[in-house]
């Protein structure tokens, strides 16, 4: 047996592949077009693997798709293929609509050519996992409950909004045609191998070379952040005895104030790598212009995938913080290779110039 995955080469992606291989020999196959997210210095472990196999390539592509399912014929596609950073989103929002909704629903369309050949003992083991985000749900206020999967979709970013757009789509695959799909809504991941533009990593970044720790407006928006490897584990538990059709929710049960995260990374960073002048890092926190349309706050209710999947974040903050400042400060070259690199200068150049 084998599964598709596209998008493996991404934060998330790369970590699910290392995770699937660490724990099963069932082959993957690895379908990620290599923008400037996806990396293959993070899947280096896996260069002499026969287990896995990276296709680079495009999810719009239909020929290719096409032709990765005749070929391997997998008994599952997980699809975590996509553009992912809002900020991205709001300067140029084209590739998103291209990969996050026609490419899922390429996807889609020659998934349901090829389980519709298949015998019906394959079809009925099929499954379709479509990995998608909490911002679907759009702002909570303070007080508001948190995002249960009826919750209606409110996106308000270009990004949330093109997210939306491919779980409807999904959705109505199964509604319409029967396809086994499932799909999953997760809230905000941090840990390894997360390109520097997202906050964590952004901010262990520029503490570690001396320059401001960017935090958007006044820094009281709130999200909810779960380490990768939980999220791995919540995918494999889903795909493992999800219900087709239906939506599970993926968080960490752990909301916090984006500068108590700051402070908190600077805090760590104090610990374990001071600064030579013994002042805290948290001297370079620099408050900056808000993200435009800035959703105040996400909260996870994780509650339907506990009881009906028995699946639960092994980590807390505290542990997976940890984890994660002493993954980049030990893997320095890998983020000094991205940080490095011009595509991502241009960006914080032009997106921080203010
Ligand atoms: P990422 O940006 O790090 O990686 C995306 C990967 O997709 C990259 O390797 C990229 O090369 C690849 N890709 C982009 N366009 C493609 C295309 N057209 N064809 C094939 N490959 C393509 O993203 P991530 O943070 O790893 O997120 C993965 C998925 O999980 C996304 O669907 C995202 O919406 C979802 N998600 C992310 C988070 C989070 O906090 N990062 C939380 C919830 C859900
Ligand atoms: O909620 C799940 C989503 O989490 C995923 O669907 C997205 O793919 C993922 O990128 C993430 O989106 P966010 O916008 O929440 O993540 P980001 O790391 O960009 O920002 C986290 C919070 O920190 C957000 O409130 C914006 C703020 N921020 C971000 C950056 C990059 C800052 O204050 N300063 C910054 O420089």
């Amino acid at each position: 047996m084998t599964i598709l995955v596209t998008g493996g080469a991404g934060f998330i992606g790369a970590n699910f592949v290392l995770d699937w291989l660490s724990q099963s020999d069932e082959p993957i196959i690895n379908l990620d077009k290599l923008t400037y997210a996806g990396n293959p210095q993070s899947l280096q472990a896996l260069q002499q693997d026969k287990r896995h196999e990276l296709v680079v390539g495009d999810i719009c592509d239909a020929g290719l798709v096409a032709d990765l399912l005749k070929r391997h014929r997998p008994r599952a596609v997980i699809n975590l293929a996509a553009e992912s950073h809002v900020d991205r989103s709001i300067q140029g929002p084209g590739a998103f609509i291209q990969t996050n909704i026609v490419g899922t629903f390429n996807l889609l369309e020659s998934v349901r050519a090829y389980w519709n050949e298949m015998d019906s003992a394959a079809r009925a083991a099929f499954r379709f996992l479509h990995v998608s985000t909490d911002e679907v749900y759009g702002s909570l206020s303070a007080d508001e409950d948190a995002f249960t999967e009826t919750r209606r979709y409110e996106p308000n970013s270009p990004y949330s909004a093109s997210k939306a757009a491919s779980d409807h789509l999904v959705r109505a695959y199964h509604h319409t045609y029967g396809m086994p799909v499932l799909t999953s809504n997760c809230s905000n991941n941090y840990g390894p191998l997360q390109f520097p533009e997202k906050l964590i990593p952004l901010v262990i970044a520029n503490a570690s070379s001396g320059k401001p720790l960017p935090v958007y407006g006044d820094g009281q928006q709130v999200r909810d952040w779960l380490y990768v490897a939980d999220h791995c584990s919540g995918l494999r538990r889903i795909l493992e005895a999800g219900t087709v059709g239906q939506t599970y929710n993926i968080g960490g049960w752990n909301e916090r104030p984006n500068l108590t995260v700051v402070t908190e990374i600077c805090e760590l960073l104090d610990a374990l790598q001071p600064r030579a002048d013994g002042v805290s890092y948290q001297e370079q926190i620099a408050f900056v212009k808000d993200r435009p349309g800035h959703d105040r706050r996400y909260a996870i209710n994780a509650s339907k995938i506990e009881r009906d999947l028995g699946w639960r974040p092994a980590e807390t903050f505290e542990t997976g913080l940890r984890k994660t400042v002493q993954w980049y400060l030990a893997n320095s070259p890998w983020v000094e290779d991205i940080v490095n690199g011009a595509y991502h200068r241009s960006w914080i150049d032009q997106h921080y110039a203010a």
